[in-house]
């Protein structure tokens, strides 16, 4: 079971994003509010790639819009990028969550790999769309979603890497980097909040040569 029965043969982000709506290409449709697609210019030169939506991104319907996204973009506007010129987008579209022992809040759960992988049709028909110069991958599942689970972000953040041809059917530069939500975790976050600007300073390199 995976994505790929449900994605139209289109290249119009529109049309992906309503066929995205109706995805159940594997359960996690079940529990969240709905399916949370990119959005963006399908003329950004840069992709940003995250996890999953997080609770108020699955409430909102739009990416990075809680505090994961908030620190996003101040780190995007320290190295003089704009959010809305860049196309931002999830390895998986819908919320995994357990409910939290008391109260309503709903704690995040990290993605299968089943899950990553079921979602990772809707991911390649977004880089089919946008055809970015450069996608940025934030944290391990989007990065392993496009270059295998052996991939280790600790070990390759904040190089000039390349998405293989046989990914998308051309070659695409890409830079790796951690997720926003581990800087606002880090016991040090000034420090980690500085490395992860520092990473996406050679994207932001990349993309103005
Ligand atoms: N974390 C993600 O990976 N993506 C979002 O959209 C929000 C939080």
């Amino acid at each position: 079971m995976d994505a790929f029965p449900y994605i139209p043969d289109t290249k119009a982000l529109p049309r992906l994003r309503s066929a995205a709506a109706d995805c159940r290409g594997c359960d996690l449709y079940r529990d969240a509010e709905q399916t949370v697609f990119g959005a963006g210019p399908k003329t950004a030169s840069a992709m940003f790639v995250g996890e999953q939506p997080g609770d108020q991104e699955d409430r909102a319907g739009a990416p990075f819009v809680g505090p994961a996204g908030h620190l996003l973009d101040r780190a995007l506007g320290d190295v003089g990028l704009d959010r809305d010129e860049v196309y931002l987008t999830n390895a998986v579209k819908h919320f995994k969550f357990v409910p939290a022992e008391r109260g309503k809040r709903r704690i995040h759960k990290k993605p299968s790999r089943g899950e990553m992988l079921a979602c990772r049709p809707w991911l390649l028909a977004e880089l089919n769309a946008v055809r970015p110069e450069l996608v940025v991958l934030l944290g391990a599942t989007a990065a392993q979603s496009l270059l295998g689970t052996s991939f280790k972000v600790t070990k390759e953040r904040g190089k000039l890497i390349e998405i293989p041809e046989g990914v998308v059917g051309r070659p695409i530069a890409a830079l790796a980097t951690v997720h926003p939500s581990s800087v606002l975790r880090a016991p040090d976050r000034d420090t980690a909040y500085d490395e992860f600007v520092a990473d996406l300073r050679l994207a932001a390199k990349e993309l103005s040569r």
